[in-house]
């Protein structure tokens, strides 16, 4: 009789409890983990100034935020748009500070969309360079706030009222309020350790 057919009730024991093994391990330990994580970590936790009128709670405001990601998605803004200043080609200088991983660490930024090519500039640095206003006509029609621009107008997120004004609807104000939170912890460090996680947009 061979010698591995001799021991093989050991083999066949051995093999179950390496399998077993392998089930925790790869399979069961990794899926407890993942459940562990906040479904809300690493999100702001107060209302900026510019959206307390559309935001009671700060629950509320997460909420938004996170939808507001998902229409980022959902329309394929990763497409033309980039999430990540790289250290090369003095892209600091054009974006601000190089990104960090420290910063990929947010439900808002897992998985990270750092897009696949620029049509349009990159979008780390976002929060607070612009006003909310000017982030509402850029989307209604980018033409309006920059002559040029070849990025597609997304009407949809407006609806017009009897003045003829178009007004943001509630998707349209949680994808700018989205776009207001890309890398404010960031430029916060840069120009003020004690500003708030979103830096109030400028007038
Ligand atoms: C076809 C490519 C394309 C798509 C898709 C696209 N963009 Fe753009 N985007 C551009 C280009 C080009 C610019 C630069 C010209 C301009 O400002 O309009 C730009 C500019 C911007 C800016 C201004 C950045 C700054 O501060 O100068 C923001 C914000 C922005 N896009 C957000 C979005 C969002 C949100 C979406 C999805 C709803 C989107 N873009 C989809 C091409 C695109």
């Amino acid at each position: 009789m061979k010698m591995i057919e001799r021991f093989s009730g050991i083999f066949l024991i051995a093999g179950l409890i390496l399998l077993l093994g392998a089930i925790v391990s790869l399979g069961l330990v990794p899926a407890l983990m993942v459940d562990r994580l906040n479904p809300r970590y690493g999100l702001p936790q107060d209302v900026p100034p510019a959206f307390q009128k559309h935001y009671a709670t700060v629950t509320l405001y997460q909420s938004a935020l996170l939808r507001g990601r998902d229409l980022y998605i959902r329309e394929a803004c990763w497409h033309c748009h980039s999430q990540y200043v790289r250290p090369v080609a003095n892209e600091s200088l054009r974006y601000g500070p190089v990104s960090t991983p420290g910063e990929y660490q947010t439900v808002l930024q897992l998985p990270q969309l750092f897009g696949t090519r620029r049509v349009g500039p990159d979008l780390s640095r976002e929060a607070g360079k612009r006003s909310n206003d000017w982030h509402y006509a850029h989307l209604y029609q980018p033409m309006n706030t920059v002559p040029l621009s070849v990025m597609p107008a997304y009407p949809w997120y407006f609806t017009v009222g009897a003045d003829g004004v178009p007004q943001p609807t509630e998707d349209g104000v949680a994808l700018v309020a989205y776009l207001q939170t890309l890398g404010a912890a960031a430029n916060a460090t840069v120009s003020d350790p004690e500003a708030s996680y979103v830096l109030p947009p400028k007038e």
